[in-house]
């Protein structure tokens, strides 16, 4: 149904560290950066191949690439920063975009306060990042925005999801795949994931 919870054992046993309320803020940016490779790789894994001639020192053999659209990671200002590096090691031909969009604390609508994006970033596929899925509204706003500058090929990644914003961006944008590390059990009252791992902006920067 266009949602893809990435269960891998490293991705669980990191992500459980992450949510210790007592783990430190360098230990908690470096699994943020080790878990968004992991994440990677899983974003990445139905992306088309094409044939292509390769030379080894021995004789001529037939060598495959990525064919298609070039990739654009577009983290959400601030905590999806804390996954960019990662998914850059793997992709390192990959351009970034940045969108910042805040919460609102009293109505919990997204609002934007900075927006940069690639030329071509409409050529490109558009993977977008940020570790928290609550209300959604952030989300579906950096979609939004993306798919006014005409970007027609969108993935987002996540790395805790709550089911009402899994919902909610599925119901607004059909078109975009999910992929998140987990599903928590529900959304509190202030708009955030229980149990989740508490703000990850706070966390990954103070
Ligand atoms: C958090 C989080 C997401 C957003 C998710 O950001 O990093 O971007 O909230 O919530 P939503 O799904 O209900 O929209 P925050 O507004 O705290 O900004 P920050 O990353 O700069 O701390």
């Amino acid at each position: 149904d266009g949602v893809t919870v990435v269960t891998h054992p490293l991705v669980a046993h990191k992500l459980s560290i992450m949510r210790a309320k007592d783990t430190s803020t360098a230990r908690f940016r470096q699994l943020l950066r080790e878990i968004s490779t992991l994440l990677c790789y899983e974003v990445t894994r139905d992306l088309p191949l094409e044939d292509y001639p390769v030379e080894t020192p021995v004789g001529p053999t037939t060598g495959q690439r990525i064919a298609g659209k070039k990739m654009v990671f577009v983290p959400i200002l601030r905590a999806g920063l804390g996954l960019v590096e990662g998914m850059l090691e793997l992709v390192p031909s990959a351009r970034v975009g940045h969108i910042g969009l805040y919460r609102e604390p009293v109505t919990l609508d997204a609002v934007e306060y900075y927006f940069r994006a690639p030329e071509d970033v409409a050529e490109r596929l558009c993977v977008v990042i940020d570790p928290m899925l609550a209300t959604g509204n952030t989300a579906v706003a950096a979609i939004e925005r993306l798919k006014e500058r005409g970007v027609t090929n969108l993935r987002f990644v996540c790395l805790v999801a709550s089911p009402e914003g899994l919902e909610r961006l599925r119901g607004w944008h059909p078109d975009v795949p999910i992929w998140t590390a987990a599903v928590d059990e529900r959304l509190n009252d202030h708009g955030y994931i229980v149990p989740g791992l508490g703000d990850a902006g706070d966390r990954l920067f103070g």
